[in-house]
């Protein structure tokens, strides 16, 4: 064998070798420098980068993995997501950067498979790419959203009404050991569907249970992430993921358009009775706003508007558990700013500071969205002195930015009184960024902001929770899915005397 090849047969070997074990390395392993010409290093060696986001091949879920990443390489790294160069900021100042002062160049949002089956390929606001067409259509969104946001007495009505049906469900369980997942899940789900279509349920409507339904298997599904996304030839494989996705998403499609056929029918330009012909007033067919892309605005109140809420809301009901302190400061202050006769208010949050800070608490300790949606250089720019190509994904680790020393004071305590200034009253300390900041901020932060404080104010005017007997106190480590959201937990609820 020796005699047979010869040294420059033997050299040429080595040189692919090396060449397929680069790239091999490339594609698998993360590269820690990213620019600039600064030679590449390998870094990452444990890195599985084999996978979804959410397919890590890590005990930890992402946000923690990242965070550990983090500790090691710095508040900014590279990796690569099978073929896709990524980014991962854990620091407020560059995360701004991303989000606010660099905005534009980094609004982009990545292609992928999954959200392509659930947004038409793009017709929605959270998945669409930064573009003319974009611009409009989140602004007709937004100007819809204002028609019953904040300032209008509709969706102040809308939220009350549900935390009665609220209150009257809890009631009904005569302080029984309850878990108020699937309840919280039915209230902001009736909100959402009497906010975008008008329609209210009582709690067993069949129809609300395929909202519910439908919603479940889309979040599901996502919260498994699927290897498609990453590698998208592997659709030619049966994928039980998302064929169960694409039967979610065509029983939601037919019930939305549904809807939709029956407002065109009924709606008076310039009255609007909802979100639906809020945007079919303001579209009117121009600007290149279709009917598909009312359609997805509708899907998307439910898949980005529900989840997020009624988690928020568990999470702080399991918090109130291990801080009884903190739930009677809170009764205290609803008992003296509203009483226990009439019903909360948007105007009385001026006088509810306490309450609105263990909203702020809960939603930096557990943030529902640990990590944003990924976002992807538009165009060639920079960051934290580095040049990063047109195309490079960028995962904000918010978990990482909530949980920061340098910025928060024994970040792993749940302690409101670091949004109360003082003299008492709300402050927002700058590495707080729950909702995302710039061009993509969340759309629906208003709206959430309005839920949580009326649903909130109404349940603790009404009951007071404690751990079931002989149950453990909720695991506050929670589980990551399309957010990140508590075990399940029992609580016993009972109304205040
Ligand atoms: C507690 C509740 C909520 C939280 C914590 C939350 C948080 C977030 C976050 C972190 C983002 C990503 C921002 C980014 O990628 O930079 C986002 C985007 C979005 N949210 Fe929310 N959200 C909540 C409720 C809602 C509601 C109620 C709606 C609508 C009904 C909504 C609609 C959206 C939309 C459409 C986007 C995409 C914005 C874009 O890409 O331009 N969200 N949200």
């Amino acid at each position: 064998m020796d005699s047979i090849l010869s040294t420059t047969d033997t050299l040429t070997l080595f040189c692919i070798a090396v060449l397929l074990l680069y790239f091999m390395l490339k594609c698998t392993l993360g590269w820690r420098q990213i620019s600039g010409g600064v030679t590449a290093m390998p870094c990452l060696p444990s890195v599985p980068i084999l996978g979804s986001l959410l397919h890590l091949r890590s005990p930890l879920p992402p946000h923690l993995f990242f965070s550990k990443l983090a500790i090691r390489y710095g508040s900014l790294f590279s990796l690569y997501m099978g073929p896709h160069y990524t980014l991962v900021v854990s620091e407020v100042t560059l995360a701004k950067d991303v989000l606010l002062h660099r905005g534009k160049d980094f609004a982009g949002r990545p292609k992928m498979v999954t959200t392509d089956v659930l947004t038409r390929g793009g017709k929605d606001i959270a998945f669409a790419d930064y573009n003319t067409l974009w611009r409009t259509h989140r602004r007709l969104v937004q100007s819809s959203f204002a028609l019953f946001g904040e300032g209008s007495s509709k969706l102040q009505t809308i939220v009350l009404d549900a935390a009665d049906n609220l209150c009257s469900d809890l009631q009904a369980c005569r302080g029984q050991a309850v878990d108020m997942g699937p309840i919280l899940m039915r209230a902001v789900t009736n909100v959402v569907c009497r906010l975008v279509f008008g329609s209210t349920y009582e709690p067993h409507d069949p129809e609300l249970q395929q909202v519910i339904d439908y919603n479940d298997g889309i979040v599901q599904t996502i919260a498994r992430g699927n290897l498609v996304d990453i590698f998208p030839w592997l659709q030619i494989f049966p994928n039980k993921d998302l064929a169960k996705l694409r039967q979610c998403v065509f029983i939601r499609d037919k019930l939305l358009t549904t809807k939709l056929e029956e407002h065109k029918m009924t709606f008076t330009p310039g009255e609007p009775r909802d979100l639906l012909d809020a945007l079919l007033s303001g579209s009117g067919g121009k600007d290149g706003v279709t009917d598909d892309h009312i359609l997805m605005t509708a899907a998307e109140a439910f898949g980005a508007g529900v989840e997020t809420t009624s988690t928020t809301l568990l999470w702080t009901i399991a918090f109130l558990l291990h801080y009884p302190e903190v739930q009677e400061r809170l009764h205290a202050e609803l008992d003296e700013c509203v009483g226990r006769e009439r019903r909360p208010s948007l105007s009385d949050r001026t006088g509810l500071p306490f309450l609105e800070s263990v909203l702020c608490e809960v939603m930096r300790i557990r943030p529902a969205s640990p990590i944003l949606i990924p976002h992807v250089a538009m165009q060639d720019t920079s960051l934290g002195g580095h040049d990063v190509p047109k195309g490079t994904r960028v995962l904000v680790n918010i978990w990482a930015i909530h949980h920061d020393p340098k910025h928060w004071e024994q970040p792993d305590q749940f302690r409101p009184d670091r949004f109360l200034d003082g003299m008492g009253k709300r402050i927002t300390p700058p590495s707080y960024l729950p909702f995302g900041a710039g061009p993509r901020v969340c759309v629906g932060e208003s709206l959430a902001r309005i839920e949580l404080f009326l649903f909130l104010s109404c349940l603790l005017q009404k009951f007071h929770f404690s751990v079931p007997w002989g149950a453990s106190l909720p695991d506050l480590h929670g589980r990551s899915g399309v957010v990140l959201q508590p075990k399940r937990y029992t609580v016993t609820v009972k109304p205040r005397h």
